[in-house]
């Protein structure tokens, strides 16, 4: 018999991640969001968390401090009869493949953008990501109390830089910066009025006008009043009508304008982005589509968090719930033993601190204590063993050739860098023809390359020697027209082999891919590949 709650609790689930720039307001937003769940009573904590977190430059020493222990992965909170949970998304320096891995755990995506900067190269990459899932992605665009775009240029440049149409929810009215008068809600017919003035810390009432209201050309002034119609003519004729279905699979995304430090637009904001998306849906198995809703428990591991204190070994397994209901202490089937494990010691993450759960839902992220036996894409699941398809390996952007300053400890490193690319803080390739002893380290977010470093010294007792390599991109050969060196490729393009033995190009720019594909007819290339493949080599 189903779980009476599992029904109920399964629709009032929303599970998201906001993408972003650094700088574009990730953290005010995240924390207006949390204030209107009440988790928080005044803002300023998420952003004390990130100062303190920001505030040193040896980030060794926080990620020592900091352990397992407070990191934030998800932060839950109830909002309007929604059970909100909001997956972190590192973006400063810790930006990193699990920045991109978070995203596969996330049901849509709040995109945010700096009014006056528009699409960043941030944004570009982790909306890649999105659009791979066929994710609803919402477009936030925030700073509007600041001199900005005009909002036609940045619907033009979701288009040309993104590749997605967008439609308008709300419009912003008057000049940007000192002029801002306020936003047009074109389903309510309701002039929103921004009144300034320093909303930051807390929840305000807001004014509101409606749009055939005598008193509206004088609210905002005849200029801005016949501008305001003259664009939302302009929208309703010449743009894309609101088509849910279209936003649902990734294809239109809705856009607002607000001011997250000003807390203005973010409720209309969150309210709307809550009864458009849905709750958790269907996930694909090896067996089918599992239902959120259905009896049997699933679920799958998107991060793993070492500990970085030598001292405490274990880490942590970030758990997404895809169906049926969790409990403490429940034995599950794990996909990469083989064998039924018993899930104790449980964490859930609330606004700020964590807690001990006893039960969970779909959309629900756990942190599991993991004695190391957990891998990136592990599906649990009660009954008959099914899995979900993982997640994937993302291309790194920056390269090193690593080896071990003592080659007396070479054992000891190639453990190392197998267990680091296992739990996948790296990625490992080599270059045919170079000599056995190369191992070049592939990472999404430069700062890895620290980690490693680090890491390979104080758990393994590993000094290692460094040289970074030119390359920026790594492709995947999904097909090629011919042997692989006899491809034509630009004299800096060198192939490659991943650590499953997987043939790889490395790129040192755009244009060499370009090249490669253009020079190549039939030469496919991908830009990620099956984690499970490299893993199952190694076990
Ligand atoms: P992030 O997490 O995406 O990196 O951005 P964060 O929220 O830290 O915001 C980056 C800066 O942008 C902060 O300024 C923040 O106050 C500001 N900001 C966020 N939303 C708005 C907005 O709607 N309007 C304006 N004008 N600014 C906004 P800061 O100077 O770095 O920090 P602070 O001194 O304001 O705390």
């Amino acid at each position: 018999m189903q779980h009476p709650e599992l029904h109920n609790e399964t629709v009032r689930r929303r599970t998201f991640a906001i993408i972003s720039h650094p700088d574009a307001g990730k953290t005010t937003l995240t924390e207006k969001l949390l204030l209107y769940g009440g988790a928080i009573r005044q803002a300023g904590s998420v952003k004390a968390r990130k100062a303190a977190r920001h505030a040193t430059s040896d980030w060794m020493e926080i990620e020592k401090q900091r352990g397992i222990s407070v990191t934030s992965s998800a932060m839950q909170f109830d909002f309007d009869g929604y059970r909100i949970n909001i997956l972190d998304t590192p973006g400063h320096q810790d930006f990193s493949e699990d920045t991109y891995r978070t995203l596969v755990a996330a049901d849509s995506a709040v995109m945010l953008i700096d009014c006056a900067k528009g699409v960043e190269e941030q944004t570009i990459k982790l909306f890649k990501v999105c659009r791979m899932r066929s994710i609803p992605i919402f477009t936030f665009v925030n700073k509007l109390d600041r001199a900005g775009k005009d909002p036609f240029e940045l619907m033009e440049e979701l288009e040309q830089v993104l590749g997605i149409r967008s439609c308008p929810v709300n419009w912003p009215i008057g000049q940007h910066g000192d002029d801002f008068k306020g936003v047009y809600h074109r389903d309510t017919r309701v002039v929103e009025m921004y009144t300034g003035g320093n909303h930051g810390q807390t929840q305000v009432d807001v004014e509101t006008i409606a749009i055939d209201d005598p008193r509206l050309p004088s609210a905002i002034g005849q200029t801005y009043y016949d501008k305001l119609m003259e664009d939302i003519e302009l929208l309703d004729v010449a743009g894309d009508p609101f088509d849910l279905e279209m936003i649902l699979n990734g294809k239109l995304t809705p856009m607002f304008f607000g001011s997250a430090s000003n807390n203005f637009g973010v409720e209309p904001f969150l309210k709307r982005f809550l009864s458009y998306t849905k709750f958790p849906t269907a996930r694909v198995s090896d067996q089918g589509e599992i239902a959120p809703d259905s009896d049997k428990f699933t679920g799958f591991i998107f991060k793993i968090q070492a500990n970085m204190n030598p001292a405490h070994r274990d880490r942590l397994a970030f758990m997404r719930v895809c169906s049926g209901v969790f409990e403490k202490g429940m034995t599950v089937w794990h996909s990469s033993s083989g064998e039924k494990i018993k899930l104790a010691q449980p964490q859930q993450f609330m606004a700020q601190e964590h807690e001990s759960v006893e039960t969970a839902y779909p959309g629900d992220i756990i942190g599991l204590f993991d004695p190391g036996i957990f891998r990136l894409g592990d599906t649990l699941c009660t009954g008959s063993p099914v899995r979900y398809s993982g997640i994937p390996l993302f291309a790194p952007e920056f390269f090193s050739r690593v080896s071990p300053l003592d080659s007396m400890k070479r054992k000891q490193f190639l453990k190392g860098v197998t267990q680091l690319s296992q739990e996948g803080a790296i990625q490992t390739f080599k270059r045919p023809n170079i000599g056995r002893e190369e191992m070049i380290a592939g990472v999404v977010g430069i700062l890895q390359m620290d980690v490693l470093e680090y890491r390979l010294k104080t758990e393994y007792g590993v000094d290692i020697v460094r040289e970074t390599l030119p390359y920026r991109y790594v492709r995947w050969i999904a097909e090629t027209p011919k042997p692989i060196d006899r491809l034509r490729l630009t004299s800096t393009t060198v192939p490659a082999v991943d650590r499953a033995g997987r043939d790889v190009l490395l790129f040192e720019n755009e244009w060499s891919i370009r090249l490669a594909l253009e020079n190549n007819e039939g030469l496919v290339l991908n830009e990620t590949a099956d984690r499970a493949a490299a893993d199952a080599i190694e076990q």
